[in-house]
């Protein structure tokens, strides 16, 4: 259809059928739905009528081929002018064949594997029934009490763009009329979710135009700039008002601003949560602020259809509003083929072809191998051939390590560590015991786990975080593993054995406790479908490590939030202000996260050359190279992410001591030498200013090239304005 067409067709429709058309129910709403779907929200009475039903825009969370096409049939049969409904629904980091979670993704700093992994998430939920995921979420964090931190890929506004960028490639490719295969992004949640106060979830986001701009934006403008076709709002406050009532993000920023045309939906209940925000009086209010808004749809609440048609009878809102969000879902729906071909990539036989294909195992295992992080290793790793090997901890055997956002994924279906241990070691070198549950533990747990650990020659503790630990309203304010877990690896470290820890979860934890007892820490997050073969194969040096950590971790929560684009300070901590006291310090602690970002380890070393700049000025309409040698000095191949910064040493506001500006991967083998080549222009050192214009100052810059955001060489320019 064309847009007259879509046009046409509006006119048709009475107002109620407009209306419905920016409702979004759950399956259970919908007939032929053979199971309720995934619910993520609070699920109240509706007052939703049949005919309401039978005219709504769009399904959440409801997938199977046969299913799907048996809910669109019996829509089809009632909707009144013959409008398909849109499926939609949480595919955040794969479909049945479940990738790591998007932050271990993060760490990867491989954008071609997580397109890759996007893709094959929208092919298996195309052919499922899925039109749109409500992916990627790009919010930018830096406080790791918040439980959707796993959800991000990190801290970073430039990585985080990047793997934006990645994603909405993978899951819509280049033409959604003609692949069925792929799915329509929803970028989220709209905006600076990820800085919600105290890391506690909905809570109020309160930040300078500029933070915003500078640091939380880039990533959902990324998405956007990709062709991202949806974006969803969040449910916080942006400078106290909701953002699903926020006309200035929405309608100046969002639509003027970025020319953003798409379909805005609210996320789960956000508009008629504007009542309980203190926005709106009731749902009347509600329904009046959100349209007003430009919120298209609104997700799983009713103010829309209990409310706009009077308020648009009224007066008070203008049908041409209405018809506006209208005519953006039916331009969707157009978009991905449905009027044409309602069942889209819905297809039994595909399904049992593509879905959970060994082929997509595979790439979500090399994905896995490549997000896992070694944070410390004094030699136990590799394990060495022949060792026996006792493996203990709540996760030894343990399905669930999927995270809290892989819906359709089967934690039956994971790999567990003991099987991949037991297939690569011999069942007869590994010894297995749980040691205790993730909360709780007994003595005779314990007792078991010495008995393992004492007839083993390395151990390994597989620890970590329930899933449900993390991801939304999962939110912690002690981040460390629980006490059970403490007290097993202060238990097992006292034999005074080689060991390793193996951590399966959703955040950077305060690693007290762990990181000071233990010879070697794995950081694993929640690593998928293949997770315990990647982890196996990092364990016994089938694979070398190559991640790097994508959000700092703190020494403590105390520290929180702890991130390396900080600004200096007028009393900066000095390396030798050891012992003064009026710098910006804590008494008990010190400034630099633990473990830094950009910080992972290898089983092989690597030796970095002079730095070298092509010239100590950068006209603003030339290019700069800065280039390093770096050599692979150990024994074995592997992988270096040679990371570098800038720092703009004047700037009219303040400005970060390190901003990342580009990464180079080297593949080394033992003993050869590969050289980082990165080149900086001028537009890659602009900020927004006081004003809140975008440009760069002439000035000195220094730069920063190395293996983490704190460990780099130094060099400097200056930007000229010839
Ligand atoms: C949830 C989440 C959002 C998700 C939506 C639909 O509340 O905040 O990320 O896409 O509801 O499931």
């Amino acid at each position: 259809m064309d847009n007259q067409q879509l046009l046409g067709l509006i006119d048709k429709m009475t107002l109620e059928e407009k209306i419905a058309q920016l409702v979004q129910l759950a399956a259970p709403f919908y007939e032929g739905a053979d199971d309720e779907g995934q619910i993520t929200g609070p699920m109240q009475a509706m007052g939703i009528t049949d005919s309401m039903v039978a005219s709504s825009g769009s399904i959440l969370g409801y997938a199977g081929a046969a299913g799907a096409i048996a809910v669109q049939e019996a829509h089809l049969a009632k909707n009144p002018h013959g409008i398909p409904l849109l499926f939609m629904a949480d595919i955040v980091h794969g479909f049945k064949t479940i990738f790591p979670v998007p932050l271990a993704i993060g760490c990867s700093w491989d954008t071609e594997l997580a397109e890759r992994s996007a893709e094959i998430a929208a092919r298996e939920a195309a052919v499922s029934g899925i039109h749109v995921t409500f992916a990627p979420m790009v919010d930018l964090v830096r406080d790791p009490r918040w439980g959707r931190v796993m959800e991000s890929t990190g801290e970073d506004p430039y990585l985080n763009s990047l793997f934006a960028r990645a994603f909405v490639r993978g899951l819509q490719g280049d033409d959604l009329q003609a692949e069925a295969e792929r799915v329509a992004a929803c970028v989220k949640h709209f905006a600076a979710y990820g800085a919600s106060e105290a890391g506690r979830d909905y809570n109020t986001v309160d930040l300078s135009e500029r933070q915003l701009r500078e640091y939380y934006l880039p990533a959902y403008k990324a998405a956007l700039d990709e062709g991202c076709e949806m974006v969803m709002t969040s449910f916080n406050t942006i400078d106290g008002i909701p953002a699903s009532a926020n006309e200035k993000l929405m309608r100046d920023l969002l639509r003027e601003e970025w020319k953003f045309d798409g379909v805005l939906i609210s996320d789960w209940g956000a508009v008629k949560e504007l009542i309980p925000h203190g926005v709106a009086e009731d749902e009347r209010e509600a329904a009046y602020r959100a349209i007003r808004a430009g919120v298209d749809i609104e997700m799983m609440t009713a103010c829309y259809v209990h409310e706009l048609p009077e308020l648009v009878r009224g007066g008070q809102v203008d049908e041409a509003l209405v018809d506006e969000s209208v005519l953006r879902i039916l331009q969707l729906k157009n978009k991905l083929g449905l009027f044409e071909r309602p069942h889209r990539g819905a297809n039994p036989e595909r399904e049992a072809e593509v879905v959970f294909s060994r082929e997509h195992r595979e790439a979500a295992y090399e994905l896995a191998t490549k997000s896992t992080v070694l944070l410390k290793n004094d030699g136990v790793l590799p394990i060495r051939p022949e060792a026996k090997v006792a493996l203990i901890g709540p996760f030894a055997n343990s399905g669930d390590i999927l995270g809290p956002w892989s819906w359709s994924g089967s934690t039956e279906d994971a790999v567990r560590l003991d099987g991949a241990l037991a297939e690569r070691l011999g069942a007869g070198n590994l010894i297995v015991a749980e040691g205790c549950g993730i909360e709780s533990g007994t003595e005779q747990q314990l007792r078991e786990a010495l008995e393992a650990a004492v007839q083993a020659d390395v151990i390994v503790l597989a620890l970590g975080e329930a899933s449900e630990m993390s991801g939304e309203a999962g939110c912690r304010t002690d981040i460390r593993l629980p006490q059970a877990q403490l007290e097993l690896v202060a238990l097992i470290a006292e034999l005074r054995k080689p060991t390793a820890a193996v951590l399966f979860n959703g955040r950077p934890l305060d690693l007290h406790g762990v990181y000071d007892k233990l010879g070697a820490v794995v950081e694993a997050w929640f690593p998928g479908s293949e997770g315990g073969a990647a982890v196996a194969d990092i364990l016994i040096g089938a694979v070398n490590p190559s991640a790097r950590l994508s959000m700092s971790f703190p020494h403590s929560v105390g520290q929180v939030p702890v991130y390396y684009n900080h600004f200096n300070t007028g009393r900066p901590l000095g390396a030798d202000d050891a012992q003064v006291r009026y710098v910006s310090q804590y008494l008990d602690a010190p400034n630099d996260p633990l473990l830094p970002f950009g910080f992972g380890l290898s089983y092989t070393t690597f030796e970095y050359g002079s730095l070298k700049l092509s010239s100590d000025k950068l006209p603003g309409d030339s290019r700069l190279t800065v280039s390093i040698d770096v050599t692979n000095t150990g024994e074995r191949a592997g992988t270096e992410t040679v990371q570098l910064y800038i720092r703009d040493i004047a700037g009219e506001v303040v400005r970060p001591v390190r901003e990342l500006k580009g990464f180079v991967k080297l593949d080394l083998a033992p003993g050869e030498v590969g050289t980082a080549v990165f080149t900086l222009g001028e537009e890659q050192l602009r900020y927004h200013h006081a004003d809140l214009s975008f440009k760069s100052d002439p000035g000195r810059f220094d730069v920063f090239v190395g293996r983490s955001s704190l460990d780099t060489q130094q060099g400097s320019f200056v930007l000229t304005n010839a």
